[in-house]
């Protein structure tokens, strides 16, 4: 592999930004550049100094005027879901009866998991999302497909095969032995090959029974090291169907701690409805509350209470959630997540929706040393973003001034066109 120095407006992030003016949350370069050296960033920073720097034979990339960043994270995505955007239903569980657990059948089909997991990296990468935590389906194939396919790719993706033995048709479940023993043949047959990381994957309380969140637990007590994927919280409905299925739960948090799931590596999709009770609990354990705007909004949800969660020290995230989301476009997604706090009358900037979006959701998925910066040593998964990529944008961009005002542009008028290049482990796709 040839060494490759991408010219352009680098922007990495430090830490989580406290105000829409915290220049000291990131490092941003006008005319900067990044060292790509087999598949990692050796240097980051100011063109002329990472220039002096470079070994000979570099091959030259100016990616000018454009903005440098590591590519989007994805940290909750269904990757069975492509054909179930898009449906129209009442509420969450309606979705899942008529539609979700409908299509999710068809993935017992080994061509057809084949087919999907192409088209999904296919998608994903389009959006300049370069790693995603993915739920596959019940079936140990789809898994089998999603981890070939990213192999094949190089990709670092998070996936796990979906545990779920009750509340569901037949086809589509499994039993909590025959979960646990699939769930373990994936981590052995999968993580740690190429990328990959598997995830231990209970879909949520009401398609689990006790005796399968018992073995998800003792799943997450052999493999301390795996990131655990579930949904809390997202309806009301559910809310309540969880407390009758596990009526000795003091809420819907507890199903998951008395079963020793709710850890650090834990990441809850959704969990909108919460006490302060819960938000302690979840806190303390330093498991991860995932916000998906736009599934929420689409399936009428509710309103992700971030300013609540943040004030009890709750770990978050930002994810697209397909199919219940209705954009692949982490740029979308960073504008409805901004819209939902206007609503709740909380700011959001920009700069901290970025920061999300790439260093924080890395930081949720415990895997910030590989991916989500620009940092010397981390894999090069990298992004060029336009934001003058269609004529409103461009007309828009005549009167920015800042790089704050920039991302704004970005998050609020841009999608899959402004992203115009992705490197994954360093090589362009
Ligand atoms: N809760 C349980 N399964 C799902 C799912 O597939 N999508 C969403 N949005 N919520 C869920
Ligand atoms: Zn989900």
């Amino acid at each position: 592999m040839t060494p490759k120095l991408l010219r352009g407006r680098v922007l990495s992030f430090k830490s989580r930004p406290q105000a829409r003016d915290d220049h000291a949350s990131y490092v941003y370069e006008e005319d900067g550049a990044v060292l790509v050296e087999n598949g990692r960033i050796s240097a980051a920073g100011r063109y002329a100094e990472v220039r002096l720097n470079s070994p000979i034979g570099v091959e030259l990339i100016d990616h000018r005027p454009l903005l440098l960043m590591a590519g989007f994270i994805d940290p909750h995505i269904h990757f069975p879901q492509m054909q179930v955007t898009a449906s129209y239903a009442a509420n969450l569980l309606e979705w899942l009866n008529t539609y979700t657990f409908v299509e999710e059948q068809r993935f017992a089909d080994a061509a057809h998991s084949a087919r999907f997991a192409k088209l999904f990296f296919d998608e994903l990468l389009r959006q300049g999302t370069t790693t995603a935590a993915a739920y596959c389906s019940v079936h140990k194939g789809s898994a089998d497909a999603f981890f070939a396919e990213a192999t094949r790719r190089n990709l670092l993706m998070v996936g796990g095969k979906v545990m779920m033995d009750r509340n569901a048709p037949l086809a589509l479940t499994d039993t909590a032995q025959s979960s646990y023993d699939d769930t373990k043949s994936v981590i052995a047959d999968w993580h740690g090959k190429g990328r990959n990381h598997v995830a231990i994957t209970p879909r949520f309380a009401i398609t689990s029974s006790p005796a399968q969140l018992e073995a998800a637990g003792t799943l997450a007590r052999e493999h301390p090291d795996l990131l655990i994927q579930t949904h809390l919280s997202e309806n009301n409905a559910e809310i309540a169907y969880t407390m009758e299925l596990y009526p000795e739960a003091r809420d819907y948090t507890d199903v998951y701690a008395r079963h020793g799931l709710l850890t650090r590596k834990m990441l809850l999709g959704h969990a909108i409805h919460l006490s302060d009770r819960e938000m302690d609990a979840i806190a303390e354990a330093g498991s991860v509350a995932v916000h998906c705007p736009t599934s929420n909004l689409f399936l009428g949800s509710g309103l992700f209470d971030l300013k609540r969660l943040k004030e009890h020290g709750v770990r978050t995230a930002i994810a697209t959630d397909i199919g219940g989301g209705s954009s692949y476009s982490l740029l979308r997604t960073l504008d409805e997540a901004y819209k939902i706090q206007q609503l709740r009358g909380h700011r959001l900037p920009p700069i901290e929706n970025f920061w999300q979006a790439t260093r924080g959701n890395a930081e949720a998925l415990g895997l910030v040393d590989r991916i989500g910066t620009l940092d010397p040593g981390t894999d090069a998964d990298i992004i060029a973003l336009d934001a003058s990529a269609t004529p409103a944008m461009a007309i828009r961009m005549e009167t920015v001034e800042t790089l704050e005002e920039e991302l704004f542009v970005l998050q609020t008028l841009g999608d899959d066109r402004s992203v115009r290049q992705v490197y994954v482990a360093g090589e362009a796709v």
